[in-house]
């Protein structure tokens, strides 16, 4: 981190005591300040999403029943054809019928919400989620 700089917010009482709340839900070795830096980081890495050119990673979950019209492999045929993107995937037998699959992505972020909406959008597919991160080398 480079050198620190203090500055001050006006805020509404009310909302200072929910966000007191929330920080100390964090646990201890938080603080308001450790927060406020994670925020703005959050809101940061969300800002450069919105930049469809710049590079992102994260990670795409889903769960779904491979028995359900050929979905395993219609996920597959979806990753393979973002080999380049796709890092890594770990696939776990839930039960019988249920899979969860876990796909590192890495790559230009408009092709990561396409391939995050091809997969997640593939009929069949109960639930799932596209979480993005930054390595916070430009924030
Ligand atoms: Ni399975």
């Amino acid at each position: 981190m480079s050198e620190l700089t203090r500055f001050g917010v006006a805020m509404d009482k009310d909302l200072l005591r929910q966000f007191d709340e929330y920080v100390a839900r964090r646990g201890t070795g938080t603080n308001r300040s450790e927060a406020v830096r994670d925020l703005i980081r959050d809101a940061l890495v969300d800002t450069e999403w919105e930049a469809s050119e710049s590079e992102i990673v994260g990670t795409i979950t889903m769960v779904f029943d491979h028995h359900a019209n050929d979905l395993s492999e219609k996920l597959d045929s979806i990753q393979h054809r973002y080999f380049n993107e796709i890092v890594s995937a770990t696939h776990v037998h839930l039960d019988a019928h249920n899979c969860l699959e876990v796909i590192i992505v890495r790559g230009a972020s408009a092709t990561v919400r396409t391939i995050a909406d091809m997969l997640l959008g593939t009929k069949g597919v109960k639930h799932g989620r596209l979480v993005t991160t930054t390595t916070g080398a430009s924030l």
